[in-house]
Order: C-alpha cells, then structure tokens, then sequence
C-alpha cells in the first residue's frame, strides 16, 4: 500500500480541485470541463473513498456533491410559512400529544379522529396552483422563503401541470415530499450517502435536464394555504388530491386513541423494509381541519401533528476519551468521543453523556465498551456500559468542576422544582470565550439573524483568524481579507456581503431571541418584544435601577415569570454582556416590533384571564386574544382594559381588584359573542 499520508495528500487535492469545479458550474456558471469529464473525475474521488478504510473515516465528502451553495435559485416567499414536525419517541409522548390537545380545546376525548401517514425521508416541496395551474414550486428553505424550483419539479412524473376538477380551488399550496425509489438509488449511490441526500441533490440540479435523468418521485401531504377551504377533514382533502391526479401515500389510516397509534406503528415498522422508499415514522394528524385550525401552531409546528420516530439505531463501540463542551448558555456537556462506528448509515464518532449525574448514575468510564443510539437528527446517545468488558485497572470518570475557560462552574437551584440542577453551568458569560463562540454559533442561525453563508463552521474558522469574536464584528468584517482563504470566491463574498448587510434590519422579537439569554426562546422572545414595543426600551434593562423597575413589570406578563425574569437579571448584571449588546445594537436597525395582527377586535388592548371556559383552554384563549391584536398580561394593574372572567372557578380577588381600579369586565358569554361576532 502506497504511504497513508501520501493518499490522504492526493485525496485532498483531487477534492479541492472538484470543489472548484464544482464552484464553476454551480456558482458562476462556466463549467470548466464537460459533463461527462466532471462526472468521471467525481467518480474516481468516491472511488477512491471506497477503497481506503481511512479516507472514509475522514468523512470529507459528505455534503459536498449535489449540495450546491443556495445562490443559483430564485428566492420566493411561501404564503403560509413551511413548520416542522413535533417528535414522539414512545407511548408516553403520544400520550403526552394527545393530552395536550385535549387540553388546549378543553375536551375530554381521549380517542380524537386522527389520521396515521408515513413520514417520507425525502426532501419537501410546496407546489402553489392559481385556478388549477401549478404556478409555482418551490424548495422550503428556511420555511419563510423557498427557493424557485419549478422547472425541476416540473419534470417528475405525475406531478399535476394542471388540476382537472369541476370545483377546484382559487389558490391552493401543495406540500410534498420528493424521493428516489430505493431500487433507482442503487444505480447511483456511489455518489450520494443516502437516497435523501440523492434527492436533494437531484433535485437542485441547474439545469431541469439532470433533474430529469433520475426518476423523482413524491407523495403529497398537506397544504399550506387552500381557498376556499373547502374540506372538513384532512383525509377528504387526501382522497380529493388523489382524484385530481396527485400520488398520495396508500398507508394512510384514519383511527383513534393510543392502542390504535401504536398497532399501527408496530405494523409499519415491520412492513418499513419492504417499502421502496425510505420513511423514519408516522405522522398523526388531527383529522378535523376545524378543530387543526383552532389547535394552530407554535412558533415552528403545528399543535395539531406529531412524528413517531421509529426506535433509534443502535451500535456497539468504545469509548476513547471522554471530553466537555460548553454551551451558548455556559452548560457542560460531557461528550463521549467513541472509535467511529456507522450507526444507521451515518459514522458517529461522538455522544452525548447529558450531564455530570448521568455519567455518576450510569458509571460511564474511559475505555468501556458502550451501546450507542441515533434517532433522526438527534446528538446520539449512550445507551448503556457493558460492564464484563471493563479492564480490572478502570477508574471512575472524575467530572471536571472548572469551564474548559478556566472558570469555576455551578450547579444552580431551581425555584420551580425546589431542586439543584443536574447540569453544571459556566457563567462567565461573553467572558468565556467558548460560550461567546457558541453565542456567535447561535446569532448567525436561521430563527435569530439567519446569515446565509455564515454557518457554524465559518463561525469557527473566522473566530481562529481572529475575524469575528463579538457579534458586532459580523458587521465590520473586513471581506477583503477572506477573499484568500480556502472556499472562498467572489461570488461567495458578494453573497456574504449582501446577506450581512440585509440581516441589519432585524426585529426587535429575533434580536432579543439571538443574544441567547438562558429560558428565552423564540416565544418568550415575542412576549417581552411585545412588551418593550421599541430598542430603546430593551435598551433601558442595561442600567441596574432600571431594570430593576422593567423586571417587576415583566412578572405581569403571561407566560413570564421567575426563571425568566432571573435569567435576564443574571444576563445583563454581565458588564461585558451589556457592552456586547450595546456594540451589537449600534450596527443594526431594530424594527419597532408590532403584533401580526393590527385592527384586530383587542386591538392594543391588554387582557387578563381568570377563571376556565367551557369551550375552550386558557391556551386557546389567549391564543384568539393575541391573534386579535391583544395582549395578554398575567397580573392586574391599572394598565389593564380588560378582566376576562370564566364561570369555572374565577378568582374573586381579582375580580374586587378589577372593579376596584375600573378595569372592564368581560363574562363567558360575552367573550364568546365577540369572538364570534
Ligand atoms: S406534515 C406543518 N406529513 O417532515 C408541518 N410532513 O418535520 C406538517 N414529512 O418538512 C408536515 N412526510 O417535509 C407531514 N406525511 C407527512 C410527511 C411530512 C414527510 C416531512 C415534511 C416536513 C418534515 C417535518
């Protein structure tokens, strides 16, 4: 065998000169060889892979063919935004999922009408049809904007050009998944790791013509926005799509209550291998479209579904070293780094081992031989130590008590569970400079800034060259200087450059979410932009008697309370936090943040609820509330305009109070009159 290193060596050139290539063809346009060449010249690399152990260990293909840089396609707006799906793991969470709409509805129906659908491991697509003409079709992108795909869908089989129907809809959003048929992948996964990646790759081909050499299929599965809305059911609208000509998936079930949920689920786990395309669950649906539209979503995925993965893959290694890392928040998190071994069709050289008590409870040592998980998208996981394969000489794990900053580390009390974190904590803030790496990680991502071709692996690289070490520097970087570095083109450059600067002009919601102040997420986020209204504001929670003053009101609003309010007190009593966001903010433009809906019946007007409906959970009404442009507050104060009072159990403190200060009272019955006028 030829030297190790001098193969790797060769390897590397081979891929950067394919890289370039690729940059030609994808990026600018002038393919500096022929098809036929390029398609010879990949072939040889993956060849190589092949056939050294080594290489594969490496790992350096994978992405990087069929995953060309997202500027070759037009950008369009969904009309109604692409979510995710919730994840079940076992029976708990489905129990779990249909609690949780039972109790958002306030019904007590165990045994709900759902609707069973295999979850396609593909990639999805959303086809928007104007009078029964498919008009557009596009990629989900950051479910927000998508990209122009259209000609590409266009050239798969049976994928409607035009609906044929007597009433069809004005406007109609088609969500699918594409796949390739595992059969047609054998053909072609010498270059690709998998058929989902097949896919995508495929379908992101420049030119229509190459989409079309491989057969994609798709099954459609929902809408985004439909009018008029004609269905009562989600499975009237499945059996209408398939009368329009649609391929909809055959493994569909309408049932109900958990017996039923995981009978199915047992039996299309069986039948999974034999199927011709790859699925990794089964998606529940609630099968009303009337009680879906009030269920609604959370900031990513609808109330309404949930993915049950199918049980997680598992493998047997060892662990070589165990190692922490810190997280945007100053967790510690123990990390296995095991010999590699494939999992599930992907090489996993690291896992999770949560916490320090994990570690303790499980007696995880360095050198056990351990069963390692992986399901779907998740950090894989150790699932348990084979004890009889432990060395006489092993010794316990001793938990590092500092940061890898050097900082002393926490474990704090929880005023909700009266009890001491498992998780010990840095919290040292922008001071640590690997939290600060994780912050910047965070700033970058999809909900917060959404910089596109700042990922985190650019955050890291430019974070060594010492190019970005606070937020603010994201808006100073000086692209002159990157234009050297390995990857980087113009046309890369010039995207960078346009995406930075579009991302200066951020709401004040996703600003507040990206500091990535501990408990504030994404919705808390809206709740204190809806509070604060303006950056100035915000800005005033920098000065300690200020604050102080804001983080008493904050306690009034609903869905704010301690933890939060503690959390924003322990971020900004940071002096160096304080200056971080203070740099920050002086390159932006923070939009002013406004509710969605504005002219709505609560418009500007501040509720409070007490007591329970009959037809509906305190969620849903605070929901409806909202969504008619009120806001929702948690305490009474004279700012208050309305008292919302339930028949069951409404406290009368509260209602004395509201009389008190000439607060408006609204009953049950008339709650439901305006909602419904
Ligand atoms: S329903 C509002 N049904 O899974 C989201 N999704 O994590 C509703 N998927 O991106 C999604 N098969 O592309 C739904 N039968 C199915 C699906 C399915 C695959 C994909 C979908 C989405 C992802 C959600």
């Amino acid at each position: 065998m030829k030297n190790k290193l001098l193969i790797i060596k060769e390897f590397k050139n081979k891929l950067k000169i394919l890289k370039d290539h690729n940059n030609s063809y994808f990026n600018l346009d002038k393919p500096k060889i022929s098809d036929a060449d390029y398609d010879e010249f990949k072939k040889e690399i993956f060849d190589l892979e092949k056939k050294y152990e080594f290489l594969k260990k490496l790992n350096l293909l994978n992405g990087l063919v069929g995953s060309p840089v997202s500027n070759k396609f037009k950008k369009i707006k969904h009309i109604s935004p692409m979510l995710s799906l919730s994840n079940a793991f076992n029976r708990d969470n489905i129990v779990d999922f249909i609690k949780k709409i039972n109790n958002f509805l306030n019904l007590n129906d165990q045994n709900i009408e759902l609707i069973s659908e295999p979850k396609i491991d593909g990639i999805s697509a959303s086809l928007v049809y104007k009078k029964g003409f498919l008009e557009k079709g596009l990629s989900r992108g950051d479910g927000k904007i998508g990209e122009d795909i259209l000609e590409n869908l266009k050239t798969i089989k049976n994928i409607p050009k035009r609906i044929n129907g007597k009433i069809i809809p004005e406007l109609m959003e088609v969500r699918c998944e594409i796949y390739i048929g595992k059969k047609e992948f054998t053909k072609i996964q010498n270059k690709f790791a998998n058929p989902r990646n097949a896919a995508g790759g495929t379908l992101r081909q420049k030119n229509p013509k190459d989409t079309a050499k491989i057969p994609l299929k798709y099954f459609a599965y929902g809408y985004g926005t439909i009018e008029p809305p004609n269905f009562l059911k989600h499975s009237d609208f499945l059996n209408k799509m398939k009368e329009w000509g649609f391929q909809t998936n055959p493994l569909v079930k309408v049932l109900r209550g958990v017996e039923q949920i995981e009978k199915q689920h047992k039996k299309i786990e069986n039948e999974r291998s034999k199927l011709d395309y790859d699925i990794d669950g089964l998606v529940f649906k609630v099968n009303d479209l009337k009680l879906q539209k009030r269920l609604g979503n959370t900031s990513n995925s609808p109330r309404w579904a949930i993915a049950y993965k199918f049980s997680a893959e598992k493998a047997v290694t060892k662990i070589k070293n165990i190692t922490i890392q810190v997280g945007r928040t100053g967790a510690i998190t123990p990390v296995a780094r095991v010999e590699p071994v494939t999992v599930g069709g992907v090489v996993v050289s690291n896992a999770t081992l949560h916490n320090e008590d994990e570690i303790e409870r499980k007696d995880i040592r360095i050198g056990d031989t351990i069963k390692i998980q992986r399901a779907g998208d998740v950090i894989p996981q150790v699932v348990s130590v084979d004890v009889s394969k432990r060395k006489n000489d092993s010794s316990k794990f001793i938990f590092p008590k500092n940061c890898l900053c050097g900082a002393e580390t926490k474990k704090e009390f929880s005023k909700t569970t009266k009890k001491q974190d498992a998780v010990r904590r840095c919290i040292k803030g922008y001071d640590c400079k690997f939290i600060a790496k994780e912050r910047l990680k965070h700033i970058v991502s999809k909900e917060a800034f959404n910089i596109d071709g700042l990922g985190k692996k650019v955050i890291e690289q430019f974070w060594d060259l010492n190019l970005i070490k606070e937020p603010s520097d994201i808006f100073d970087l000086d692209l002159n200087k990157i234009e050297k570095f390995e990857g980087w083109g113009e046309l890369s450059i010039n995207n960078l450059k346009k995406a930075i600067f579009n991302s200066k002009e951020i709401s004040l919601d996703r600003l507040i979410f990206s500091l990535g102040i501990r408990h504030i997420g994404q919705e808390n986020a809206k709740i204190l932009a809806g509070f604060f209204q303006t950056i100035e504001n915000f800005l005033n929670l920098l000065d300690l008697k200020k604050r102080n003053k804001f983080l008493i009101n904050l306690v009034e609003l609903d869905g704010i309370g301690e933890t939060q309010t503690q959390s924003i007190d322990n971020f900004f009593s940071n002096q160096t936090d304080c200056r971080i966001v203070k740099n920050l903010v002086s390159k932006l433009k923070v939009k002013k943040y406004t509710l969605l809906k504005t002219g709505g019946k609560f418009s500007n007007k501040k509720l409070m609820f007490t007591g329970g409906f009959k037809n509906m959970s305190r969620t849903e009404a605070k929901a409806l509330a909202e969504n008619n442009g009120g806001k929702v507050m948690g305490s009474i104060s004279k700012k208050l305009d309305f008292l919302v009072v339930g028949e069951t159990k409404p406290t009368k403190k509260k209602i004395d109070q509201a009389k008190e200060m000439n607060i408006k009272i609204i009953l049950e019955k008339d709650w439901n009159k305006i909602l419904n006028s």
